[in-house]
């Protein structure tokens, strides 16, 4: 076996990385980032780990969610307000509701680069290279703009940093305090969501003046004015990766400083391939997408390259195999990590195994059918023993109209209304909320946490 070196994912195959035209450009910008200070800290991600071992042991539930990919065109201090908004109110009702502490993971600050189906787009008899992302290429349909251009790495970095600017302010400085709730409600937010939402702010004021008379207040006890909130995203464009990953001058260790948490794609996930062997040097949490072509045997393997002392926290296995496959692959699955002996967190990505083209013509999601997959997890999680510890989702904060279904019945001829997405399909605040209720009402059902005396509010 030959050592790990931080650049030794190049000797490998890799797929999904794009071929820049000018190796010269490229090289002289993946140089400049290398000299640019690191977006997370190298003790941030030790804490996650921490966490997602909690997490790996029932005590705590990891919510994961963001945009299928981050765009320029979006880029907005209103949109970050109002996406961390929705992941507080998400965190919330989880919490109050199934008294798990919440780890909140963004797919922000870095979310850029995507792997696409085909490598060309056919419009109108006309082809042209696929949309990569808005930190390697445009995504409107013109040659100028599908052109690979490396200064926009530049430019993802630096939105990259202006946002975590943001989320760190929102989440240390006041905006997270329990005693704001009533602040993290939107105007669109439809009557049944904030009627149940307006229960947990009632029950959470209830247990903020109980405090406040036992002396405990926001002001005396940081943990309830401020949230932690960590960053991921997919780690597919190695050069960019290689050059973001730091030595930890306390440890000697190697950290991905571009954020706090990186997974691997589903369809990267080569056990030879380049973007395995680069996850393999990291200290930070992984995540492993889990389609229906998961072979156990082989995603056993990956989680003994990656987490080789079988360490909690360190792999988070993210399935996402459609509302349609979860009864017939995730037992096989589990049964097969449970034998091997290792240690995971199972979270639930119930957006990728169910797009499909709605009769307008948008790449879409049926709610109904995301909400089935999550049910079937948990489901099956009951009955092989386990517990879904996650979700990961694809969500915004803003009232677009991209996934069909949920409380406000978006149906197919409503999507072209808001359609803002750059990739796949996001669930609008409304219905984000709503999974989060639903995930609270599994969470209670499942034996492990109530064998766990974990107590649950009424
Ligand atoms: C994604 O999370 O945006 C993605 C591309 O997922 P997957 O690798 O599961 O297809
Ligand atoms: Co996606």
């Amino acid at each position: 076996m030959t050592k790990w070196k931080l650049n030794s994912w190049r000797d490998k195959p890799v797929k999904h990385i794009p071929n820049y035209n000018d190796k010269e450009q490229l090289n002289n910008i993946l140089k400049e980032l290398s000299s640019f200070p690191p977006l997370v800290f190298a003790g941030e991600t030790r804490s996650l780990l921490k966490n997602l071992a909690d997490v790996s042991q029932g005590k705590a539930f990891l919510l994961q969610g963001g945009d299928c990919a981050e765009s320029f065109a979006e880029f907005h201090p209103n949109n970050i307000r109002d996406f961390f908004k929705i992941i507080l109110q998400m965190s919330l009702v989880l919490t109050v509701s199934s008294n798990l502490p919440v780890i909140k993971v963004g797919r922000i600050a870095g979310q850029f680069s995507k792997p696409r189906s085909s490598p060309t787009e056919i419009k109108n008899n006309i082809e042209l290279p696929s949309y990569l992302g808005d930190n390697i290429n445009g995504s409107e349909f013109t040659n100028e703009s599908r052109k690979l251009d490396p200064n926009r790495l530049l430019k993802a970095y630096s939105q990259s940093a202006s946002t975590l600017n943001l989320l760190r302010a929102f989440s240390q400085g006041g905006f997270a305090d329990l005693n704001k709730v009533h602040l993290w409600n939107m105007s669109f937010i439809n009557v049944n969501a904030k009627n149940k939402f307006k229960e947990i702010e009632d029950k959470v004021s209830d247990s903020l003046a109980f405090m406040e008379a036992c002396g405990i207040t926001s002001e005396t006890n940081r943990r309830l004015r401020t949230v932690n909130f960590y960053t991921s995203h997919e780690a597919l464009l190695l050069p960019v990766e290689e050059v973001m990953t730091r030595i930890d001058s306390t440890t000697g260790e190697y950290h991905n400083t571009s954020a706090h948490f990186l997974w691997i794609g589903d369809r990267t996930r080569q056990l030879e391939g380049g973007h395995v062997e680069y996850c393999k040097g990291i200290k930070n949490p992984i995540g492993i997408k889990c389609g229906p072509t998961s072979d156990p045997k082989e995603i056993i393997k990956l989680t003994e390259i990656l987490n080789p002392d079988n360490d909690a926290g360190k792999i988070t296995l993210i399935a996402r195999l459609g509302h349609d496959k979860v009864k017939s692959k995730l037992p096989k699955l589990i049964k097969e990590i449970k034998k091997a002996g290792r240690n995971i967190i199972w979270s639930c990505d119930p957006m990728h195994g169910n797009t499909i083209k709605s009769s307008t013509g948008f790449k879409t999601r049926p709610f109904d059918n995301i909400l089935k997959e999550v049910k079937e997890f948990f489901d099956v999680h009951q009955a092989e023993g386990t517990f879904g510890g996650g979700l990961h989702i694809e969500m915004t904060g803003q009232n677009v109209t991209e996934c069909t279904g949920g409380a406000q019945n978006i149906t197919d001829k409503d999507l072209s209304s808001r359609y803002h997405t750059h990739c796949d399909p996001r669930l609008n605040a409304n219905q984000a909320i709503e999974l989060a209720f639903l995930i609270s009402e599994e969470i209670k059902k499942n034996s492990h946490f109530s064998k766990n005396k974990i107590k649950f509010a009424s």
